[in-house]
């Protein structure tokens, strides 16, 4: 029954999808200078550089993603769709098109596909990313494959659904610089092509809440499963090789991780590797003053100016604080949402502030327990004591989760960060790995 339904669906829709796709001219396989065997450039290229690459276009990876992928959770996804923003197929080319289109930035260079770029996995490959005029802003730049899926969207969570979340990139003045959501809907309503698309899908002229629920159509066709962790729970045994099988049982027990990347910290989670919640991690926080910051940042939260905190958020030191940039409450300060694991071999570098640039380090981040000093660190943060193997295992079953369409980039780039980390481990503390949970600091006196 399950099967026979999600089939339906699909087939249904695939077919007008592809030809309606190739019909509006999203041709090409476009290709752009940074390929996935460089190296991803490090901060201090990205400040030199200063311009945002040219716009990817709309190559194979851009297309939208079969339901009948091993792995698909079924109800999950049915439940994804709001029910005020039906899929058609029509409506997710006209989502694709405008994912593309700088014209919907204020200088016509920069499109939502400049950060997320199908042939870079839906990211930038860069620790933040580059908008409007070369502006570099404080957020490494999360996939949007299965975003689907997120309860919250952005690092703190501060947008609820897809079509909200659109919305913000737009007029943010590092991203796509627009004055506001009617300046880029006013480009995009002179242009014929839109003026007929918009028509069609929901018969009246082009307008914001339309344009963003079509662009959450599209993101919500990019579902992302189909790795060999996938075939290997669906039954075929020989599908990850023993270090994987290894890293998934190390990830479940000594290694903690399934205390925050699963939907219940009991339970093995083979769909999403996320809780829906927020930590501290201890991801930056060395590097700023949080306590000061939140003092100041009270003033701006009260005023519940959305796009104010999303400047915030993208632009100012404010950034470090997290989720408490949103509630105000102190054991949200620096704290962050639980990313989906899936792709994450692709999708590097790491953390919401793109700080760690392999799976290694982001290992030996968790095993030394950082965070000392920091009061509002997550209590499941402690030294978990795994040795140079375990980290091994820990990284070939994160490599399993790379989906069969990024499988050769994820080969090279597996590659490329086990040569890094022989070279450099600037995150390893074996002492404190193995020593024991150091004293945590009290919260300051409000
Ligand atoms: C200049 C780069 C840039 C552009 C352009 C951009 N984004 Fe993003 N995107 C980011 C960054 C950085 C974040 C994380 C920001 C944060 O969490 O505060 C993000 C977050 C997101 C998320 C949240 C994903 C998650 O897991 O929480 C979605 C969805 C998204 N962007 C879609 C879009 C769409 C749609 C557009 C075009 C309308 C767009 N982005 C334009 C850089 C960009
Ligand atoms: C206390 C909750 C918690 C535990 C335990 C935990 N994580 Fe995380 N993980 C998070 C949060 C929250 C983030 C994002 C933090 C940030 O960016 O500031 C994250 C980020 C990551 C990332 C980066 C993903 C990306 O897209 O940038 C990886 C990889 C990761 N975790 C793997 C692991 C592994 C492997 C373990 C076990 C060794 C583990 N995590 C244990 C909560 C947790």
């Amino acid at each position: 029954m399950r099967v026979a339904k999600r089939t339906r669906l699909w087939v249904t829709l695939m077919p007008v999808v592809s030809a309606a796709t190739l019909m509006l001219g999203c041709n090409s396989a476009g290709k752009h200078a940074n390929s996935m065997t460089e190296a991803a450039p490090d901060r201090v290229t990205q400040q030199a550089t200063l311009k945002a690459p040219p716009i990817p276009e709309a190559g194979p990876l851009a297309r939208p993603r079969s339901l009948r992928q091993v792995g698909v959770p079924d109800g999950a996804t049915r439940a994804a769709i709001p029910p005020d923003n039906p899929q058609t197929a029509e409506k997710i080319v006209l989502g694709q098109m405008l994912f593309f289109d700088g014209r919907l930035s204020a200088d016509g260079t920069v499109a939502c596909s400049t950060c997320h770029d199908p042939d870079h996995a839906f990211t930038d490959r860069r620790p933040a990313s580059i908008g409007i005029k070369g502006r570099v802003g404080q957020r490494n730049a999360p996939t949007i494959l299965n975003a689907l899926y997120n309860k919250t969207q952005f690092w703190d969570g501060r947008a609820k659904t897809l079509e909200e979340q659109a919305a913000l990139p737009i007029v943010n003045s590092v991203e796509m610089g627009q004055p506001s959501l009617d300046a880029a809907v006013a480009r995009i309503a002179t242009i014929g092509e839109y003026q007929q698309g918009f028509s069609r899908v929901f018969g009246r002229p082009p307008n914001g809440p339309d344009l963003l629920r079509a662009i959450a159509s599209y993101e919500r066709t990019q579902l992302s499963f189909d790795s060999p962790f996938d075939h290997f729970i669906a039954g075929d045994k020989n599908a990850i090789d023993a270090a994987a099988k290894r890293g998934w049982e190390l990830f479940n027990t000594r290694g903690r991780c399934n205390k925050c990347h699963a939907l219940s910290e009991d339970k093995r989670d083979v769909t999403n590797f996320k809780d829906d919640d927020f930590h501290n991690i201890g991801i930056g926080i060395i590097r700023h003053n949080v306590v000061s910051l939140a003092r100041q940042a009270e003033h701006l939260i009260n005023s519940g100016d959305t796009a104010a905190i999303d400047r915030a958020a993208i632009q100012t030191d404010m950034s470090a604080l997290g989720r408490f940039l949103i509630t105000k409450k102190e054991p949200d300060i620096a704290s962050f949402k639980t990313p989906n694991l899936r792709n994450v071999m692709v999708t590097g570098p790491y953390f919401h502030d793109g700080s760690q640039e392999t799976l290694w380090d982001v290992n030996d981040h968790y095993n030394k327990g950082d965070g000392l000093k920091n009061p509002y660190l997550d209590q499941d943060i402690q030294p978990l004591a795994l040795t140079e193997a375990d980290i091994d295992d820990l990284v070939a079953f994160l490599a399993s989760l790379t989906s069969a369409d990024y499988k050769e980039q994820g080969i090279k780039e597996l590659a490329r960060q086990r040569e890094l980390s022989r070279m450099k481990r600037p995150q390893r503390d074996t002492a404190r790995a193995f020593g024991s949970k150091p004293l945590q600091p009290k919260p300051p006196l409000p």
